[in-house]
């Protein structure tokens, strides 16, 4: 071994621990390092074990070259520790202040919301954008607005359609929310957009499907030159918003007395996506917006000309929406004042079809 293989190793280990210390990030791993490096069991402890076999003469001169090394070596590795410290104190005060004891805290949202009432606010926020005006009319109901001003004169069969809960007074409780059409018409005249979310009821034996008090909201819209174009345009509107999806729909005639022509809206089943399953009966469909253009004698109980004026109107089941958008399978789950039937008002925005309340 002699003097300048020993210098030339000395410079190659300075360079590698130079190189070694720049990757390190803890201190653990650079106390770890230092000891393979500076440690008596390290790189330079086992240099300083070969001085005896140095020529005596030359003795004092390696361990005066060890020594340099070692203490160059050793402030590389204090350099390093300081700079590891100093980085963990930046870290440290940085994350202090960016905490601010002062401001006020975040207030969990409390409270649910009933699925009803949850589609019945998304329905009259996207009719209100639409510039419509929100009725409600009253729910105990004359004879004239629930039936006849609606063309269903006494003894005309569409009356068995709704099985009518009569009253002692000589009133009923409205079967629908149909009768707000004519009392929006005689209370705003035309032009007119108008939408009438409320309760009805009908004298139903109850099950799964169906409840003696459910939901819908009335649509009415009358101007010149109204066609079926716009209805579908605003059906289509509205259960895209509802259900935050583009929906295939599809129209049938149906028959309502107060619209002519009446049609039956269908929706592509969201349960199976089309393919058939028990919910929509196999076919695909589910059947959610009966409407049509409003008929004659009825724009005519409303003091409107049905030469001048035309318009549309749909009657939207909103128990029946509320059921298929958070799959409640059951409809007395919903009247129960069974708790777990809410939707938690932190889970409003954004409510899908797939946030289904456990009822
Ligand atoms: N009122 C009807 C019912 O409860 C639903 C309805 C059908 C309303 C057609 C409408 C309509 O406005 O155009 O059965």
């Amino acid at each position: 071994m002699d003097l300048d293989k020993l210098q030339n190793q000395l410079s190659t280990l300075r360079a590698e621990t130079t190189t070694a210390i720049a990757g390190v990030v803890t201190m653990d791993e650079l106390r770890r390092l230092e000891s393979q490096t500076t440690g008596k069991t390290g790189a330079l402890g086992a240099w300083m074990a070969t001085i005896k076999e140095f020529p005596p003469e030359q003795r004092g001169q390696v361990g005066k070259t060890l020594n340099q090394a070692k203490g160059e070596l050793t402030k590389l590795f204090k350099d390093a520790g300081e700079k590891i410290k100093a980085g963990a104190a930046a870290a440290e005060a940085s994350k202090a202040s960016s905490y601010d004891p002062t401001l006020p805290g975040i207030r969990p949202p409390v409270g649910s919301f009933h699925p009803v009432t949850l589609v019945q606010l998304q329905v009259e926020a996207v009719f209100q954008r639409l510039g419509f005006l929100i009725e409600t009319g009253p729910e105990m109901e004359s004879e004239h607005y629930n039936f006849e001003a609606l063309n269903i004169p006494k003894l005309h069969p569409a009356r068995d359609m709704q099985d009518t809960f009569w009253l002692t007074n000589g009133k009923l409780l409205r079967t629908h929310t149909s009768p707000v059409q004519v009392r929006a018409m005689e209370r705003h005249g035309t032009p007119l957009r108008v939408i009438a979310p409320g309760r009805c009821f009908r004298y139903e034996t109850i099950d799964a499907s169906h409840e003696n008090t459910f939901h819908q909201v009335e649509g009415l819209m009358i101007d010149r030159n109204i066609s079926i174009a716009n209805l579908i345009a605003m059906m289509k509107l509205l259960l895209r918003e509802v259900f935050s999806q583009e929906l295939s729909i599809r129209l049938r005639p149906g028959y309502f007395p107060f619209v002519e022509p009446g049609f039956e809206m269908d929706m592509s089943c969201l349960i199976c996506g089309g393919g058939g399953c028990a919910t929509c009966k196999q076919s695909g469909w589910i059947e959610i917006l009966p409407c049509g253009m409003v008929h004659p004698n009825v724009l005519r109980a409303g003091n409107i000309d049905p030469h001048e004026f035309t318009g549309f109107a749909f009657g939207l089941g909103l128990t029946r929406l509320a059921m298929m958008k958070y799959g409640v399978a059951d409809i007395r789950g919903l009247n129960s004042g069974d708790l777990r039937a809410l939707v938690p008002a932190g889970r409003i925005s954004g409510t899908t079809v797939a946030e289904k309340p456990p009822c």
